[in-house]
């Protein structure tokens, strides 16, 4: 595997932060890889694992390794009438993989279409969109131990999946590079069409929500996604920057009946979820510019990359926007987006 020096990640990352890997290489195989992590990776400070480079905030260079996952392939491993086994590998595109089941009618993650970024990169925060997240057809996924280059299987219960959150987000942080995914899919999958303006979407082009295909519901999240979410290629972004936040209902009550008009919804523990871009809309930040940085006009929730911003100048926004949040709703939103900083590997 070659490693390059000094290399900028720009084209790495989708808020197009321009720092520099002191170590760069591209996976490709397994081989390849657990060589590198049983030989020469103990010479390297810190590694960093890179999918799309669309869940990232770059905060300054990197003085270690990035590995930029680049092993792809989509495998059926298994079928019976009802269901079909997908093991796909890591560095695959999301929406590629999505594209694959969609066209050959396997149900289940229609929902999760344009969603950017790799296999890998799914399990680490559960992704989730419309209505479904991926542990909803999430069977294990094979990890290789970024100390011994053993290879180890981790079913759902082990990834401990919450919402936008996983073990490797928490405890195995930075400890596992996820090589491959297993899905358990439907062969006679019944779309999901609740969520949002799926419906609305489906009736504008005359599909009855009871006959629409996975292909109708696919198209009808790309177009809403399309509407409402800046396109990193035109403007740095790394989707929600942070979570909804969920309150206990004592709070949410107090909420309601102070701001008549917010946003909730009840979750089945009780919990009340608000959506953050409410919360920001309110403290005056949508469509707001500060220098290169600022709030997108159409998702208070997207922290955008107006032009050569530093990583730096990002997360000082946020930290404002996060404080003028808790200045007026009491609420600490916390942040989805992965920091990388060298705190972040202490
Ligand atoms: P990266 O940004 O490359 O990496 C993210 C983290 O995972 C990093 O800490 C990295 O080190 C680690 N990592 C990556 N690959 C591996 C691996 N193989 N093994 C171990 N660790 C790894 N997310 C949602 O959940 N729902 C959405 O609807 C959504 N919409 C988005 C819309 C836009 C416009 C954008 C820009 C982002 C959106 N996101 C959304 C966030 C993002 O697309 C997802 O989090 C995605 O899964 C990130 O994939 P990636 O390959 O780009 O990860
Ligand atoms: N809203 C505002 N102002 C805005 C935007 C939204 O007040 O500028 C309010 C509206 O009331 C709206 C509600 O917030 O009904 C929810 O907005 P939206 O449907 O756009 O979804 P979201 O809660 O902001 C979440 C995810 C997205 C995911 C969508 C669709 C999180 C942190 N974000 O956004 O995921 O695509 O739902 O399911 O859960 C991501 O994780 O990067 C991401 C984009």
């Amino acid at each position: 595997m070659k490693i390059l020096e000094h290399t900028s990640l720009k084209p790495y990352n989708t808020f197009g932060i321009d720092v520099f890997a002191a170590h760069f290489c591209r996976a490709r195989d397994k081989e390849a890889l657990i060589y590198l992590i049983k030989n020469t990776l103990e010479y390297y400070k810190n590694i960093l694992i890179l999918g799309g480079g669309s869940n990232v905030l770059l905060c300054s260079d990197f003085e270690g390794l990035v590995i930029k996952n680049e092993i792809i392939g989509i495998d059926i491993i298994k079928e019976d009438d009802e269901h079909v086994w997908i093991r796909s590998m890591s560095g695959t595109n999301w929406h590629e993989l999505v594209n694959y089941c969609v066209n050959r009618n396997y149900g289940g993650i229609e929902n999760l279409a344009l969603i950017p970024g790799t296999v890998g990169a799914a399990p680490m925060q559960n992704i989730g969109a419309y209505g479904t997240e991926l542990k909803d057809v999430f069977l294990a996924l094979e990890a290789i131990d970024m100390k011994t280059g053993e290879i180890l299987i981790f079913d759902r219960d082990a990834c401990a999946f919450e919402y936008r959150q996983s073990v490797f987000k928490k405890e195995l942080k930075n400890k596992y590079f996820i090589y491959s995914v297993t899905l358990k899919l439907s062969k006679h999958p019944i779309p999901n069409t609740t969520y949002g303006d799926i419906q609305k979407i489906l009736q504008e082009n005359n599909i009855a929500a009871k006959a629409a295909s996975i292909r109708d519901v696919a198209d009808a999240v790309i177009k809403i996604r399309k509407s409402k979410l800046p396109d990193p290629k035109e403007i740095g972004n790394a989707g929600s920057f942070f979570k909804n936040p969920e309150v206990t209902k004592e709070v949410a009550d107090k909420l309601i009946a102070q701001y008549p008009t917010i946003p909730h919804y009840i979750l089945p523990n009780g919990t009340v979820k608000i959506p953050a871009a409410w919360l920001i809309e309110q403290c005056g930040w949508k469509g707001k510019r500060i220098g290169n940085t600022g709030n997108h006009e159409k998702q208070a929730l997207v922290i955008v990359n107006y032009k050569d911003a530093s990583g730096n100048e990002i997360l000082e926004h946020a930290i404002h926007v996060q404080q003028s949040v808790y200045n007026k709703f009491n609420i600490q939103l916390e942040m989805e987006v992965n920091i990388i900083s060298p705190s972040a590997f202490a």
